[in-house]
């Protein structure tokens, strides 16, 4: 099938590229022409695993293509994704900007000649699917088209594997014959007996927050608890593992840490939120969940300042990792722009290292220093904290790193290490919600 992507950012490359692996004949489209001629020279503008290689294959094979010409992208397409960005408004009160959808909807409408099924797959508020498919028969009243909110569950570092192995895929379109293309499309996942949803165009809009909305809950939920441990002197991670091997509450996303970021749950917690305030309903545990993950990022400070001594002054600290989580050079909304702006203000000189995250954090911070190691980082530190719990920070030379720094501090605000073996090894260890603290 000929698809059309409107949008190469992240979304829109994985989505192009596992389709055209699906076999599909798959067009790419972006205004940005610096990205559109980077793709065309085979490289990739976001660091996402395996993602280079799929995309290089699927354009040797001749079936990806990359163009900043919509024409281009939607001759004889019969399917189009809109896979552009909806970044929160820049008045920061919660809501998604959706002029770039907008826009999309108008200038693909001028483009549909034969019976296309438009899909939407960016993150949307609800009733965005309803508004594009007036906008398009507004802009074209003789378009044959559907709309169709096919929402995406890629987790960063994880995409590929998301999209070719979902635990569901959504549906939301009153037409059955939009279903048809969609089931075409998405063939060898219907071979595989992956689960399709099929549902109103509005419910399938509110599943993709409402999905986010409960895994960013669990997060703030094994934060609140990782506290109390530290008051009562408990241990979260065997707790963690107690409540998790209930089938009924499951043992993902109970990971305790310094506070969920990304580019996915503070949006989506914040986007919903304001959806529900518009109908006249209210979320109280989404409300809670972004308030408690907000005050985790103060409880870290606090604590990090409560192992130096009370103060930050003067005090060298080594930063393992600036992304908001592993496998990805993602810092958006990074628990790191919170902590440690806080850390540098009060006096602290931070040593940072982050296997792909130096180049965006040198930009936002380029007052701190950033070395090309993890050992460079805690060399002569008063303290390390690890603030991302990539796979190269998980088994440290920890001797090493105890002998160059100043004072053994290790502040782990992933739970990486165990507290044990790291005061055994002579550390003065300071985990999340491992007993007293
Ligand atoms: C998320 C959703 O998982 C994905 O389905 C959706 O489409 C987009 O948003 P992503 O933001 O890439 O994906 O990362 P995810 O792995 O979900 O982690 C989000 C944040 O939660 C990270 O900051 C991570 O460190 C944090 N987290 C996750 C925890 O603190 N504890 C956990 O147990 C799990």
């Amino acid at each position: 099938m000929n698809i059309a992507i409107i949008g190469s950012g992240y979304v829109g490359l994985v989505t192009g590229a596992c389709l055209s692996e699906f076999g599909h004949q798959v067009t790419c489209m972006d205004k940005d022409a610096g990205k559109i001629s980077m793709l065309q020279e085979g490289r990739i503008p976001i660091y996402e695993p395996g993602l280079e290689a799929l995309v290089a294959k699927n354009v040797k094979g001749g079936r990806l293509h990359f163009t900043t010409e919509l024409s281009i992208a939607m001759a004889d397409a019969q399917a189009v994704f809109i896979a552009v960005g909806t970044p929160s408004q820049r008045r920061g009160n919660g809501y998604a900007d959706l002029s770039y959808i907008y826009d999309a909807a108008r200038e693909i409408a001028g483009f549909i000649k034969k019976y296309t099924v438009v899909i939407d797959k960016s993150t949307v508020p609800v009733g965005t699917g309803r508004q594009v498919e007036r906008i398009i028969k507004e802009t074209s009243p003789d378009a044959d088209f559907d709309v169709v909110s096919n929402p995406e569950f890629l987790r960063e570092g994880a995409a590929i594997n998301d999209f070719m192995r979902p635990d569901r895929v959504v549906l939301g379109t009153e037409s059955e014959r939009a279903v048809d293309v969609l089931k075409e499309i998405y063939n060898p996942l219907y071979l595989n007996s992956t689960p399709f949803v099929v549902t109103g165009i509005e419910t399938a809009e509110l599943i993709k927050y409402a999905a986010n909305a409960f895994l960013a809950m669990k997060i703030s939920f094994i934060n609140e608890m990782a506290s109390l441990c530290e008051s009562v002197g408990a241990d979260v991670i065997s707790l963690a593992k107690a409540v998790g091997l209930d089938g009924r509450i499951g043992s993902k996303f109970l990971h305790p840490g310094p506070g969920y970021g990304g580019s996915c749950f503070p949006k989506d917690t914040l986007a919903l939120l304001r959806i529900a305030q518009e109908h006249g309903s209210s979320l109280r545990l989404v409300e809670a969940t972004v308030e408690v993950n907000s005050a985790q990022k103060g409880k870290m400070i606090k604590k990090i300042r409560k192992a130096l001594g009370g103060s930050e002054v003067g005090k060298t600290i080594g930063v393992l990792g600036v992304t908001f989580k592993p496998e990805t050079d993602d810092v958006r909304d990074a628990p790191a722009l919170t902590i440690l702006p806080a850390l540098h203000e009060k006096g602290a000189k931070l040593q940072v290292h982050d296997p792909q995250g130096m180049e965006e954090a040198a930009r936002i911070f380029p007052e701190y220093t950033y070395v090309g190691d993890a050992y460079a980082a805690c060399a002569g530190a008063d303290a390390v904290i690890l603030l991302t719990e990539w796979n190269q920070y998980r088994a440290l030379d920890l001797e090493r790193i105890r002998d160059t720094m100043k004072t053994p501090l290790f502040i782990d605000l992933r739970n990486v290490y165990d507290p044990g073996k790291m005061r055994e090894s002579g550390f003065v260890y300071v985990g999340v919600g491992r007993g007293l603290s």
